[in-house]
């Protein structure tokens, strides 16, 4: 299993460690991927997803898809998808948006509180665990789990 754990003092470094897979992605290619993350609220994974949407060359706003369940960007000819499940009330509605048609060969999906997805989601690749320091209150524990082959590769590349 590949793993890789990073501790993220300040947003700021948050955003380093988000710079850093943002470069492998590019490298690697981002389509097919999807990214699980998971942690408390206000864990930080909208922060890091902010981060990692502009490091791969969006310059705009990354608002949180709160209510919106789902944002769509463009990174070259990739569909980047940025999911927030966390006020799904009811699997329909993912039937309804017609869920499965979000994931290919030419998207990448980053997706928050995936658990509300049941079952309807594409497995991840990767799991990206946030952690919060209740001692100090900006440091972060940042962890990076392969869950597929892809997965793998990705993050074999980052330890490098
Ligand atoms: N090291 C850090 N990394 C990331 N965010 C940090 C860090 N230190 C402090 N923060 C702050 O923590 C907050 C994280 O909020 P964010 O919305 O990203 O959380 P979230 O996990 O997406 O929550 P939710 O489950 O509600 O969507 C932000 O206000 C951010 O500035
Ligand atoms: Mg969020």
């Amino acid at each position: 299993m590949v793993k890789n754990e990073f501790v993220a003092h300040s947003e700021d470094n948050t955003k380093s460690i988000a710079i850093q897979l943002a470069n492998v992605l590019i490298q690697q290619g981002l389509g097919g991927l999807t990214f699980y993350l998971n942690g408390d609220l206000g864990a930080g994974k909208t922060t890091f997803t902010r981060h990692l949407i502009q490091a791969l060359g969006h310059n705009g706003n990354v608002k949180s898809p709160t209510y919106t369940l789902v944002e769509p960007y463009e990174i070259e000819d990739i569909k980047l998808f940025h999911f927030d499940l966390y006020r799904l009330a009811d699997a329909e509605e993912l039937e309804f948006m017609g869920i499965r048609d979000y994931f290919n060969d030419n998207s990448m999906c980053l997706i928050e509180w995936a658990e509300k997805g049941w079952g309807l989601l594409a497995k991840s690749d990767v799991e990206i665990n946030i952690m919060i320091d209740n001692i100090h209150d900006d440091n972060r524990l940042l962890e990076f789990v392969a869950t597929s082959d892809a997965g793998e590769r990705l993050l074999s590349a980052l330890e490098r």
